[in-house]
């Protein structure tokens, strides 16, 4: 293709994601007096934050005013089993409360107590409630508040591009290179400074609460072709509660708000069985607790025909679940025509969120390529080996402000603009290379991935089959370069299913070579064969890939926790870094 053939867009910063942290960055490098773009895979209000249902944290105190930032700081970092980066971890504790409180002035519909303030439910593993929340579609009423702002101050919003490679030149990124899924036509964003905000990569699994062809590891792909390293990325959290029927929907969430508001898990024998695995939380224990006791009595047997455990909300009223969980409510009658304030629900495990991801500097969230910044999913370092239900969206918030305002600085910042033909030629022809005929098609090599990494990377782990997934994603991988990629006047999806599957390939061999490595049992890493936590891992792995896609693991210690918050972790007993469940 001629350099001619595709066309230049110019810009301060570019946002690469629609979600909550991409327009939250967009909207505080805007006011930082840049000229932004967003570029989003899917419609302007429709990625996947959307989905995120039942709430986002802060220490308010607005219903238990002992709360304050260091107890959600401690409660963060000590289920995060102390893998997390006490600095980010810190930031997001303390900015939480004005995150929240700024989204609520700018009209996001929050459940509010009678005197005006906002109300906040239990979540897993937290102290006290600080969840706040709008129904049980809190990510829905962010994403909407920030895509009516983003519009409020008119800036661009690109949908259905899917970005295909960063450009960086001589240690510095200046744009990147993405084509219209439909249309096929090709832009060159050039820019001073680039934000990833592209989600993580949890559709690698069969069972999985993100939807066709959203978190399939693209954004990582982006970051490790761009030479930069990931972090934590054997820290896949399996969310306790996805649905299992009908097929199609197999592993859509089922929000945790339910057991805020009172849900209890029975197995099929009838028993509540979560008082023998968390005798003190019960249903909001952590997450990484729950889903291995979901895991645990469906594989011993005491599961239902379907592969299930049970979850009962109909001892509430109707009425109260109308209004605190109206999506489930919906979402089972119309899927199951289930009326979830007479019967329970059928739930088991599902891959949710990716704790690992670009590494970042924790105040700025810069990367180690200049003008690369990254935040929300993509990154790493703030959940350590277990998230708390609601850090997610909050973590938008908090780090995609930080984001925006610090790329618009850097931008604002320099003097000379980097540009390099020969880079934008290269990934030009990248692209190009990869529209042929072959003998095989990208979905069913994709769903081979997703069955590769439920069976060979689950919710429990061994040596055995982990070495055993990564052979399997070496043949993958070698299919996955024969891919019919033709284009029609139906669309270029073809070009970003076979793009998404290279992506993916790599993501899920990052992950598999981590969790190899971890020989322990921590949080959402749980092995067979390595049932205690060793004080010995107290370390982040490390992956970054050469030019011919080979990947290489390193290992660095854990950051240090500031003396001043060592007294809030070390507070409670519950910390203590025994063995796990796994008996
Ligand atoms: O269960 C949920 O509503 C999920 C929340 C989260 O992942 O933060």
């Amino acid at each position: 293709m001629a350099m001619s053939d595709y066309r230049t867009n110019v810009c301060n910063v570019l946002v690469i994601g629609s979600g909550g942290a991409g327009y939250r960055a967009a909207i505080s490098a805007y006011q930082a007096g840049c000229e932004v773009v967003v570029l989003g895979k899917r419609l302007r209000k429709d990625a996947h934050t959307v989905l995120a249902a039942g709430g986002i944290n802060a220490a308010l105190g607005t219903v238990d005013p002992e709360d304050s930032w260091q107890q959600h700081f401690a409660d963060t970092f000590r289920d995060g089993y102390l893998l997390n980066n006490a600095a980010m971890v810190e930031i997001m504790a303390r900015e939480a409360g004005s995150a929240v409180l700024e989204l609520a002035d700018w009209g996001c519909d929050f459940a509010r107590l009678p005197d005006g303030r906002l109300d906040q439910r239990f979540f897993g593993a937290h102290k006290y409630r600080r969840t706040c929340y709008a129904g049980d579609y809190t990510g829905r009423a962010i994403l909407h508040t920030l895509a009516d702002k983003a519009e409020e101050l008119k800036l661009p919003v690109h949908e259905n591009k899917y970005v295909t490679q960063l450009l960086v030149h001589d240690g510095a990124c200046f744009g990147a290179l993405a084509f219209d899924i439909h249309t096929g036509e090709r832009t060159v964003y050039l820019a001073d400074a680039v934000i990833l905000a592209a989600g993580g990569h949890t559709r690698l699994w069969r069972r999985s609460s993100s939807r066709r062809d959203e978190n399939t590891g693209d954004g990582m792909y982006l970051a490790l072709q761009a030479g930069l390293e990931l972090a934590d990325m054997e820290l896949v959290q399996f969310h306790p509660t996805g649905m299992v029927a009908p097929e199609d929907m197999a592993g859509t969430l089922v929000t945790e708000a339910v057991r805020g508001e009172g849900g209890i898990l029975r197995n099929s024998l009838g028993e509540r069985y979560m008082e023998k695995y968390d005798p003190a939380r019960k249903e909001l224990s952590t997450r990484d607790r729950v889903a291995l006791a979901n895991y645990t009595e469906i594989i011993e047997g005491r599961g239902t025909a379907n592969g299930a455990v049970y979850l009962d909300i109909s001892h509430r009223p109707k009425d109260y679940i109308l209004k605190k969980l109206p999506r489930m409510y919906r979402q089972f009658m119309e899927s199951q025509m289930l009326d979830i304030s007479q019967k329970p629900m059928e739930v088991a495990p599902t891959a949710h969120y990716s704790m690992g991801g670009v590494v970042v500097d924790p105040e700025t969230t810069e990367t180690a390529v200049r003008g690369l910044f990254a935040a929300g999913e993509v990154s790493a370092g703030l959940h350590g080996a277990n998230r708390l239900g609601g850090n997610s969206l909050v973590e938008t918030l908090v780090f995609g402000r930080r984001a925006g305002e610090n790329a618009a600085a850097y931008s604002n910042g320099i003097d000379v603009q980097i540009r390099s033909k020969d880079v934008i030629r290269r990934a030009n022809d990248d692209l190009s290379g990869m529209i042929r005929e072959g003998g095989e098609l990208a979905r069913p090599l994709q769903r081979a991935v997703r069955n590769t990494m439920w069976e060979n990377c689950g919710v429990v782990r061994d040596e055995d089959r982990l070495k055993q997934g990564l052979a399997r994603l070496a043949e993958l991988r070698e299919a996955a370069k024969t891919v019919d990629v033709r284009p029609s006047s139906e669309g270029w999806q073809d070009l970003a299913l076979a793009l998404d599957l290279r992506a993916s390939i790599a993501s899920a061999e990052a992950t598999i070579r981590s969790a190899i490595e971890r020989r322990e049992s921590r949080g959402a890493q749980q092995r067979y064969d390595y049932p205690d936590l060793s004080p010995d891992l107290m370390v982040n792995f490390r992956i970054r890939m050469d030019e011919n896609g080979n990947q290489t693991l390193s290992s660095v210690p854990v950051p240090e926790i500031p003396a001043e918050l060592q007294e809030w972790v070390e507070e409670d007993p519950q910390l203590a870094l025994n063995g796990r469940l796994l008996e």
